[in-house]
């Protein structure tokens, strides 16, 4: 138990230093040896390599000028980098998850998952819905979670959570209130309902 809340006091402390460091480029992993994209995040078309920015320790190359631009208008504002980026993202979803699996109402549905990669997708998933660089490349989510057969209970008890987890880790209202409200217009597809009507 000790060590269960030492380690929920020393991520919420991550997130609080991200936090307040913004973009936690020291902190954030470096991706040794990663390629340079050769397609503009952008505009889709090839990259000149000359015009590049880098962000949380990765480089990205554009088609051009303006769409390097775009790109850096769109991490200021997004809610990621508001969050604290990577760093931040990553210390809430591991606390997330150790939430998870000590409920009672949810760890069965885990039983047989491996927690790091499922950290890693969920880490990968909510940092495109939140508007980091990086889209999200698995699978989608009625596809992920068909075979659950999950309520409207199990999925309030997992936003619930990850409220939870949030307001622990000291996470502005204004933004938890951000997160909660896409993780909200995700409920339909997880729970493999039909997309509400327009
Ligand atoms: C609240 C919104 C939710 C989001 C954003 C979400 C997100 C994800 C993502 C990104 C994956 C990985 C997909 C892939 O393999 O590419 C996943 C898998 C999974 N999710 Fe969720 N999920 C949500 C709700 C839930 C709920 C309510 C439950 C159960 C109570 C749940 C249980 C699982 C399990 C067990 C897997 C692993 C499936 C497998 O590997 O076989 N999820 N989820």
């Amino acid at each position: 138990m000790n060590r269960l809340l030492i380690r929920i006091a020393t991520t919420c402390l991550a997130i609080v230093l991200c936090g307040a460091a913004g973009w936690c480029e020291d902190v954030a992993p470096k991706v040794a040896g990663a390629e340079i994209n050769t397609v503009c995040p952008i505009s889709g078309k090839p990259v000149d390599p000359t015009i590049t920015v880098v962000y949380e320790g990765r480089t990205y190359a554009f088609a051009d000028a303006a769409s390097r631009t775009t790109f850096n208008a769109a991490r200021e504002n997004s809610l990621y980098q508001k969050l604290g980026g990577q760093a931040a993202l990553s210390a809430v979803v591991d606390a997330f998850y150790v939430k998870v699996l000590a409920d009672e109402r949810l760890k069965h549905f885990f039983a047989e998952v491996n927690m790091d990669k499922q950290a890693r997708k969920q880490k990968a998933f909510l940092a495109a819905a939140f508007g980091g660089p990086v889209a999200w490349k698995g699978q989608d989510l009625r596809t992920a979670h068909a075979d659950l057969k999950l309520t409207e209970a199990d999925f309030n008890a997992v936003a619930e959570n990850l409220l939870k987890t949030l307001q622990e880790c000291k996470v502005k209202q204004e933004l938890i209130d951000q997160v909660m409200a896409i993780v909200g217009s995700v409920k339909n597809e997880v729970l493999n309902r039909p997309k509400a009507a327009k």
